[in-house]
C-alpha cells in the first residue's frame, strides 16, 4: 500500500484484496465480547471533518479505537479562512500534535490531496470524502459487503443508480469495482451523469428497468440536493417513478441480488421503505462492515507488518 489513501485508483488489485482480507480477519472482532486489539497503541489518528457526517466519522473513530490508537476529533465546519490557508494552518497544528494518520472529509474536491502532498505534515492521509470527487473507504466497504454475499466480484454486474454526478461514492466504486473485475453500469438521467463518464471504463444507461434483471448488485445513491444549484429533474415524483426502486421493481431482480445504499437514505425518493427494510437489503451490514474495513486501512497504512490478529487469544 502507498502512504496515503486518497483515491480508489491508488489501490492495485493486490492492495484492494489485502485490505479486504485484513478486514475479514478483523471483522471477527465484532463478535467478541472485548472488541479491542493493541495494534496501534501509542499512535494518534485525527479525524478532521470540514463537512457534516455522522456515520463516516463514527465509523473511523470506532475503527481507530478498536485498534487502541489515540483519537482526536477535529470538526472544522464553517471555517472562514480561505481553503489553502485554513488547511495549511490545520496541517501544522496536526503535525505539532504528532498525528500519525489524518482522516479528512472536506467539501472541496482535492483537499485531501493538498494535505497529503503540500509537504505540511508527515502523517498518512485518508480521504473520507472530498466534495463530489472520491470516498475510497466507502468503496472498500461496499466491495467487502458484496464479496461476503457473492464471493469473487469477477464478472459480477453492479448497477449504481441515481445522482452519479454529485456522488463521490459512485466514482470511487466505479474505480475500485473495475479493478476487482466487476462490470459496472451507472444508471441515471442524462442530467445526473458526469461529463467525461465515457472515460471511466463503465457502461451507462438511462433505463433502470432494462438494467435490473441483469444486476447482481443494486446500489442506490442519495439525491444530493445540497450540491445542486439547478433543476436536474422535473420533480421528486418524476425522479422516483423513473429512478427509484420500489417493491415492484425489486421483484424483477434475480434471487441472489443484493440491494445497497451508502446512507443517508431518502426513503420514498430513491428507495422505498419496504425495499430498504427487505431481506435483500444489506444497508445495515454496510455500516458494520465499514468499521472492519477502516480498521484494515488504518492498520495497513500505519505500517502493520505483524498479522493484525495474533498472539494468545487469536
Ligand atoms: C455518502 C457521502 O457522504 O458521500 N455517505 C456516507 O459516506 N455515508 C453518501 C451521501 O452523502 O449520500
Amino acid at each position: 500500500m502507498k502512504k496515503h489513501l486518497l483515491s480508489a485508483a491508488d489501490l492495485s488489485r493486490d492492495d484492494a484484496e489485502l485490505v479486504l482480507a485484513t478486514a475479514e480477519e478483523l471483522r471477527s472482532l465484532a463478535d467478541r465480547p472485548i472488541k479491542k486489539l493493541p495494534a496501534l497503541r501509542g499512535r494518534t489518528v485525527v479525524n478532521l471533518f470540514f463537512e457534516d457526517s455522522t456515520r463516516t466519522r463514527i465509523s473511523f473513530e470506532a475503527a481507530a479505537k478498536r485498534l487502541s490508537a489515540d483519537v482526536i476529533n477535529f470538526s472544522a465546519k464553517g471555517s472562514s479562512l480561505s481553503k489553502g490557508e485554513s488547511l495549511k494552518d490545520t496541517a501544522l497544528t496536526l503535525e505539532a500534535m504528532g498525528a500519525d494518520a489524518v482522516v479528512v472529509r472536506h467539501w472541496a474536491s482535492g483537499a485531501p490531496h493538498l494535505l497529503a502532498h503540500a509537504g505540511w505534515a508527515r502523517s498518512s492521509v485518508v480521504n473520507a470524502g472530498d466534495g463530489t470527487h472520491e470516498h475510497p473507504t466507502q468503496a472498500l466497504l461496499d466491495a467487502f459487503t458484496m464479496t461476503r454475499h457473492l464471493g469473487s466480484l469477477d464478472g459480477r454486474r453492479v448497477a449504481i443508480v441515481g445522482d452519479v454526478l454529485h456522488s463521490r461514492v459512485a466514482r470511487s466504486n466505479a474505480l475500485l469495482l473495475t479493478t476487482l473485475g466487476a462490470e459496472v453500469t451507472l444508471v441515471a438521467p442524462p442530467t445526473l451523469l458526469p461529463y467525461g463518464v465515457e472515460g471511466w471504463g463503465v457502461e451507462t444507461s438511462y433505463d433502470l428497468d432494462a438494467v435490473l434483471p441483469k444486476a447482481d448488485v443494486l446500489m442506490m445513491l442519495r439525491v444530493q440536493r445540497e450540491r445542486m444549484n439547478a433543476a436536474f429533474f422535473p420533480s421528486v415524483r418524476e425522479y422516483s417513478r423513473r429512478y427509484g426502486v420500489d417493491a415492484r421493481r425489486m421483484a424483477t431482480l434475480q434471487d441472489h441480488t443484493i440491494v445497497m445504499h451508502p446512507g443517508p437514505m431518502i426513503r420514498g425518493m430513491e428507495i422505498s421503505a419496504d425495499v430498504a427494510d427487505s431481506e435483500r437489503s444489506v444497508i445495515v451490514e454496510q455500516v458494520t462492515n465499514g468499521v472492519a474495513v477502516r480498521m484494515a486501512v488504518l492498520y495497513l497504512l500505519l505500517g502493520g507488518s505483524q498479522p493484525a490478529i495474533g498472539g494468545d487469544d487469536a
